[in-house]
């Protein structure tokens, strides 16, 4: 699907046509998987509620050729809204997850149907829009054409068609957490990752401190809140080379962990208080051993996995009993993406080139992490693995803006999440297209949250003796 990146400095697509392609295939790769998370379970259960935190399914997919024609057809090619009476039912910030199922919706084929004939719209916009060059964030191009609603600089390197694919790719994710979260008889299946290899390396490496360019200010559809690139000094500190695993985790429950305060963030003890929590989400014991539900199938919790559906209460308070912390943010970028050889940050852990299967689990090829250790091919200089794929990780972090940061094209992709109520994510799991998962690409989500596919791993401080001993 994506096109060669060679001849571009650090395989960064740079051309209009190879970008068009890539738009082109990232549209269509994203209907293929909302097509199957829409039709493996009867229309009755696109309309029903699977959990208060969730939309129906049918409003995800009604919502994703919205956004669709607010952008690609109003918004880039100048056409008439097809319905703006449905504009309203389908903004996010009217309405609370909770509230969609009483709203009157599209019906499964109705919306089926809606998003169809938007797509089919779609692709005459893209035959028919010349990808401009520049950069989508200091647009000098004039407004794009036609309709009052244009923003300048929507077809710079095709920007509006990534940010479109990379939108109905998280509402795919979001839709995978739905079937995640929905009771009955299992709706989806794909093959399990390969078994790994055992892997020989450290549990932690030195990442050495001083200064990386943090973000991008080249990545062609990287999104707003990814944007500018900047200097960041790290001081030197030291970083899992795997997630942690349901084995080390279970230690920490064995060790009584939910029952010790002192391991807690104060309103991190609040929930596990209030709601009883001695576990991860979708984990039940039963004589003696440790039973998950993964999608709609019951297993016992595979011992060498990446942890998954914890909260980052449970990541923070995992991470103190154990001795450590979590990473920041720009400690985990740092660890992605920084190449001291080369004075410069690559796309990737394992360089600029685009995710192929060897070097990750995204994109729902599977249904859960592969063991830790997995994908040699995908570690990064320092030899950490799995910093892409299998498991969003958990950072220290509050998602706040860089220096530099322009909100685009609208404030409610980011700016209004800035502030303290929301810890960063990084790295993709599973669950996500590598179209809407790079090095830089940031995820937040309030720090109770865990029927996303969230886990972690952790770091600590280097000492002065140990960085000693490292300078010889
Ligand atoms: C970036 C995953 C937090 O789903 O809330 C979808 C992405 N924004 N539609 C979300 C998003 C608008 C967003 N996250
Ligand atoms: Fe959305």
């Amino acid at each position: 699907m994506t096109g060669s990146t060679t001849g571009a400095p650090h395989g960064v697509p740079v051309g209009p046509e190879e970008l068009r392609e890539r738009a082109l295939g990232a549209l269509r790769a994203a209907r293929e998987r909302t097509a199957l998370l829409t039709s493996c379970v009867e229309d009755s259960e696109l309309t029903a509620q699977h959990s208060p935190l969730m939309s129906p399914l049918v409003w995800d997919l009604a919502h994703i050729g919205n956004q669709e024609e607010q952008w690609l057809l109003r918004a880039v090619g100048g056409r008439d809204a097809l319905r703006p009476e449905i504009d309203s039912l389908y903004d996010a910030f009217e309405h609370p997850r909770a509230a969609r199922p009483s709203l009157p919706l599209l019906a499964p084929d109705e919306a089926r149907r809606y998003a169809a004939d938007v797509r089919g719209r779609a692709l005459d916009v893209l035959e028919s829009t010349p990808f401009t060059e520049g950069t989508p964030f200091a647009p000098d191009a004039p407004p794009a054409a036609g309709g009052a609603q244009a923003v300048r600089g929507l077809t710079d390197a095709g920007f509006a068609f990534g940010m479109i694919a990379q939108h109905e790719q998280q509402h795919d994710e979001t839709m995978l957490i739905t079937h995640q979260l929905r009771a009955g008889a299992p709706a989806l299946t794909a093959p399990d990752p390969e078994p790994a290899p055992a892997f020989g390396g450290p549990d932690e490496v030195l990442v050495p401190g001083g200064t990386f360019t943090m973000g991008t200010s080249t990545e062609p559809w990287a999104l707003d809140n990814e944007r500018p690139a900047h200097q960041r000094l790290v001081p030197p500190f030291f970083l899992d080379t795997t997630p942690v695993t349901n084995a080390a985790y279970q230690r920490f429950i064995d060790d009584g962990g939910y029952e010790e305060p002192r391991w807690w963030h104060e309103r991190g003890w609040e929930t596990v208080r209030k709601n009883g929590l001695t576990a991860p989400l979708f984990w039940r014991r039963e004589g003696g051993q440790w039973l998950r539900r993964r999608f709609g199938r019951v297993e016992p919790v595979p011992a060498e996995e990446p942890v998954v559906h914890v909260s980052w209460y449970e990541a923070d308070a995992y991470a103190r009993w154990a001795g450590r912390r979590l990473p920041t943010e720009a400690e985990w970028e740092k660890a992605a993406r920084h190449r001291p050889d080369e004075g410069r940050s690559a796309r990737y852990p394992w360089g600029d080139e685009d995710p192929a299967p060897r070097h990750a689990n995204l994109g729902q090829r599977h249904l859960r992490p592969a063991p830790a250790g997995s994908y040699p091919e995908g570690e990064s200089p320092l030899g950490i693995r799995q910093l892409m794929g299998d498991v969003w990780e958990w950072t220290a972090s509050d998602f706040l803006p860089y220096p530099g940061f322009v909100a685009y094209p609208y404030r409610e992709y980011s700016e209004v999440f800035f502030g303290g109520d929301y810890k960063v994510l990084r790295g993709g799991a599973f669950s996500v297209d590598a179209v809407a998962c790079r090095g830089t690409f940031r995820n937040w989500d309030h720090p109770v949250r865990r029927q996303i596919f969230s886990g972690f791993r952790t770091a600590r401080d280097a000492t002065a003796a140990e960085l000693a001993a490292e300078l010889g």
